[in-house]
C-alpha cells in the first residue's frame, strides 16, 4: 500500500497481524527481498516492509537524503500507522539506516536484527567509490548498480545454480530508479560512525553473516556483535551478503528462535 509521510510517497508492505516487525531493505534493493520473511513470520506477527524514498515504488527525492532523512520517514511510517514500539531488522543499507533510527528515536524499537551490516563510515576510497556509482548511474542507468552489486549479493555457486533468483534480483535491481540510487549512494557514502553508539544498545539484538560476505565480512560482523551488550551472532554457511534471499530458511530459522525467546 501507499502511504503518504513527510511530504512524500512511500510504499509500505504490511501484513500479518501481532507484535510489528519493520524489515528494513538494503541496496539497490527493495522491499520485495523480504517476501521469504514476510511469509513466513506473518501468520504470527504483523510485518512492515517499506520501501525507502526513492528506492522500489516509492517517490524519488527532490531534495538531498541523508540516512537520518531515511529514518525519519520510518518514524514517520510508524506514526502513521499508530505503533509506538517494535523490533526493528536491517539488512546492509537497511541495517544503516536502523543505527540512525538508533540515534534518533531508541525508544520506539524493542528489538533489533542487524544482518549483513557494519557500523563504521565509509574511507575516501569508499565514498570515491560510491560517488562513481553515482555518476555510473546518470550514465548508464540501475544497471550500473545491478553489474556492480550482482556478483556480490550471492556465492558463485548459487549463480549459476539459481537462474530463477538471479532472475528475480535482476528485475527488482532493473526497475529501480537511477536518481533514487544515486540519493542512496551520496546518503551512504556520508553516514555517520556508529561504532560507539553501539554499546548504549539496551535490547535483545541478533547479529545475521553471511560466510562468504565480502561487503560486510564475518568478522566485521562480529566485532560488531561483541560490542553490543547480550548480542546473539551467528554466521550462515555458503552464504555470501544476501543471506535472506540467498539462504531464506536458515535465515528464518534464526530469526524465529529470536523472535521465540523474546517474545514466548
Ligand atoms: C547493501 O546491500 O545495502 C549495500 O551493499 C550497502 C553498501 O553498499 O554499503
Amino acid at each position: 500500500m501507499k502511504q503518504r509521510v513527510n511530504g512524500t510517497t512511500l510504499f509500505v508492505q504490511d501484513q500479518g497481524q501481532g507484535a510489528p516487525i519493520i524489515l528494513l531493505h538494503g541496496f539497490p534493493l527493495d522491499h520485495r527481498m523480504w517476501q521469504s520473511q514476510v511469509d513466513a513470520l506473518s501468520p504470527s506477527y504483523r510485518v512492515i516492509a517499506p520501501d525507502f524514498r526513492g528506492m522500489g515504488q516509492s517517490d524519488v527525492p527532490v531534495s538531498p537524503m541523508s540516512l537520518t532523512h531515511y529514518a525519519q520517514d520510518i518514524l514517520a511510517i510508524m506514526d502513521e500507522k499508530g505503533i509506538e514500539k517494535a523490533t526493528l531488522g536491517g539488512f546492509s543499507m537497511g541495517g544503516y539506516v536502523a543505527l540512525a533510527l538508533l540515534r534518533l528515536a531508541p525508544e520506539r524499537f524493542s528489538a533489533l536484527i542487524f544482518a549483513n551490516t557494519r557500523p563504521e563510515p565509509d574511507g575516501q576510497e569508499g565514498r570515491k567509490n560510491r560517488m562513481n556509482m553515482a555518476v555510473n548511474l546518470y550514465d548508464k542507468g540501475p544497471a550500473a548498480a545491478r553489474d556492480a552489486m550482482l556478483p556480490k549479493l550471492v556465492t558463485p555457486a548459487t549463480l549459476q545454480d539459481q537462474p530463477q533468483l538471479i532472475d528475480d534480483l535482476r528485475t527488482a535491481m532493473d526497475s529501480m530508479p537511477a536518481e533514487g540510487l544515486v540519493h542512496a549512494s551520496i546518503a551512504m557514502a556520508f553516514r555517520e560512525d556508529s561504532v560507539e553508539l553501539l554499546s548504549s544498545i539496551q535490547v535483545p539484538t541478533l547479529v545475521i553473516a553471511g560466510e562468504q560476505d565480502a561487503i560486510a565480512p564475518p568478522d566485521v560482523m562480529k566485532a560488531m556483535a561483541d560490542r553490543i551488550a547480550g548480542a546473539q551472532f551467528h554466521v550462515i554457511p555458503s552464504a555470501s551478503h544476501l543471506t535472506p534471499m540467498e539462504k531464506p530458511e536458515a535465515f528464518n530459522d534464526l530469526l524465529f528462535s529470536f523472535l521465540q525467546e523474546i517474545t514466548p
